[in-house]
């Protein structure tokens, strides 16, 4: 149950509409006031009286119930408490009802979402700039499926441009088919690197040329082009995989290139399109922004062109209600331009568009280097953090099984979680130590929370209980049923702000509040009264933890 909602449809205030008191009411740092207060400071001026008698004459006009225990007034404020044992009771009747579901909603039912997210760019490094792209998205994917959204997930591959020409003559002058079919990404880069330091002149009008044959078609090029291209994406698909996330549109910029002479067409028809030293711009000096360019003097396209078309296309195809694009900040002025274009060109929907903006990743070591290919590649990351798991657990549980695949578990979720825990838009520094910590805020606590709830409960099989209803409910114990009751409403949120940083949050609020029950409270070894309902919370724990987990594309191993 949504119990801002069900509070705010019992406070009547002249004007002012239950969805707005609902979105006002808070819920206080302190327990001790109350779950949720209400501020009535905004209902001054419509009503005309102080804060203080407001939230008085609110007080005693709103009756108790099942659900609410107790209003009271106290400096302009409405504080409710809940109904504990009731609130106990409905949370884990819902949780043990809908499982996996919990959390979940249909809110977002006949709507789309295109997300568009890791694009990476063929034959150049998949490198740890890539993993906040690629992990937010595929957390957004999840979460907007969760809440009933269709979603469409769009790898807007960066497969075209003049290094293309460029890759394919230092494979004809360089290169050996097997040795690049062995190294695979890898070879097909350290051979652009090798182009950009020893290219002669000869070479760069080869590869001009190389681009024009990709652009008109000629077999050759074009097969070695999409031998690169298979072999990227065969690399990065195993990334992929071990992230958890998935695409269901390859459509790159190379898809775009005709595609864009519609748009072309309607910015001159509308009188949009200016010609500024050759080049053909939408001049946007009126919104404080440098110009879009759309042609350059030579008549090729540009990113910006081939974006312009992707929106059309993805409109045209997948009719959205929104079309996030999961990219770093320093593309703010690309979308920008791109958004105020789409309104210029009189599209309603340009509102819907939405630049999902991240901060940069760097590594605490300082190794990250783009410097001549100086790369730190995201593969060797995970690499790295799976086999930092797979020795600290040799050294915790040497006797676990499928300790190889716990590993894999724990590391990529730490990989994951390191990138979600901060609000996206924070610059983050990458700490092996940091990300792979018991006992931070990090995906390897929540998991450990997992095994250590899993324990208990493999332990209570086959116990009797007198009762499995909450009795008089303990501090601990009520913290954590409210945090469990919030989950739905997170969800809801970390979808509304772009923020997947809520869900690892909540994962690390609802270990830490599990962990104080568990250490302050007995469990298997409690009174009759509370032994069934403390296992029924534990239960609800580990189901909530996997459910949050899952969201963020973290598996949860049974032990640890
Ligand atoms: N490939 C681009 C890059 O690496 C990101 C593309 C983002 N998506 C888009 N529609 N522009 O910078």
């Amino acid at each position: 149950m949504d119990y801002k909602k069900y509070i705010a449809e019992k406070i009547k205030v002249a004007g002012v509409s239950a969805d707005e008191i609902a979105e006002a009411i808070a819920i206080p740092p302190n327990t001790e006031m109350g779950d949720y207060a209400l501020p009535c400071f905004k209902f001054s001026k419509v009503l005309r009286q102080s804060p203080v008698a407001i939230a008085q004459n609110l007080a005693q006009s709103i009756g108790t119930d099942d659900v609410i225990a107790e209003v009271t007034a106290l400096n302009g404020y409405l504080n409710f408490k809940l109904n504990k044992t009731g609130l106990a009771e409905a949370t884990l009747d819902r949780i043990e009802s809908e499982g996996a579901k919990y959390g979940s909603s249909d809110i977002g039912s006949g709507k789309t979402v295109c997300i568009d997210y890791s694009s990476v760019n063929i034959a150049k490094p998949f490198h740890i700039g890539h993993l906040s792209t690629t992990v937010i998205g595929g957390a957004l994917y999840k979460i907007y499926n969760f809440l009933g959204y269709k979603v469409v997930g769009i790898n807007h591959l960066g497969d075209y441009g003049t290094q293309f020409g460029k890759l394919i003559c230092a494979y004809k002058h360089w290169g050996k088919r097997a040795e690049v079919e062995k190294g695979g990404i890898h070879a097909v880069n350290d051979l652009y690197v090798r182009f950009n330091s020893e290219a002669t002149e000869e070479m760069e009008a080869e590869a001009r040329e190389y681009f024009r044959l990709i652009e008109s078609g000629d077999k050759e090029a074009n097969e070695i082009f999409e031998w690169f291209k298979s072999l990227t994406l065969a690399y990065v698909n195993k990334i992929y995989e071990r992230l958890g996330v998935k695409f269901d549109s390859y459509n790159g910029e190379r898809f775009y290139s005709d595609k864009m002479q519609p748009v072309i067409d309607e910015l001159k028809e509308k009188g949009l399109l200016k010609v500024s030293e050759g080049a053909s711009i939408v001049d946007l000096e009126p919104y404080s922004m440098p110009p879009c360019l759309i042609l350059r003097s030579d008549g090729a396209s540009l990113y910006a062109t081939r974006d312009l078309a992707a929106a059309y296309y993805r409109k045209n195809t997948y009719d959205f209600y929104k079309c996030l694009y999961v990219v770093a900040y320093q593309q703010n002025l690309h979308f920008k331009q791109i958004f105020k274009v789409l309104e210029l060109l009189g599209k309603d929907w340009a509102k819907d568009m939405v630049h999902v903006a991240y901060g940069m990743v760097s590594l605490e070591d300082g190794a990250m280097s783009t410097r001549k290919g100086k790369v730190v590649w995201l593969e060797d990351v995970i690499n790295k953090c799976v086999e930092k798991a797979y020795k600290v657990i040799e050294d915790k549980n040497p006797d676990l099984e499928n300790k190889r695949d716990i590993a894999e578990k724990v590391g990529v979720g730490s990989v994951i979680f390191g990138a979600l825990y901060n609000n996206k838009i924070k610059d983050i520094v990458f700490s092996y130590d940091k990300v792979l910590s018991f006992d931070g805020e990090t995906g390897v606590y929540c998991q450990y929370t997992c095994a250590r709830a899993n324990s208990v409960l493999q332990k209570a099989k086959g116990m009797q209980f007198k009762t499995r209803k909450p009795a008089e409910l303990l501090p601990q114990e009520y913290e954590v049923v409210k945090c469990l009751a919030s989950f739905p409403e997170t969800v809801k949120d970390a979808a509304e702000k772009y923020e997947p940083s809520y869900i690892a949050r909540y994962a690390v609020d609802l270990s830490q509040k599990f962990n104080k029950f568990y250490f302050d409270c007995k469990i298997l070894t409690a009174e009759e009264e509370s032994r069934g309902f403390r296992v029924r919370l534990t239960e609800a724990t580990l189901q909530t933890l996997q459910n949050a987990l899952s969201l963020l594309g973290i598996g949860v191993p049974d032990k640890m």
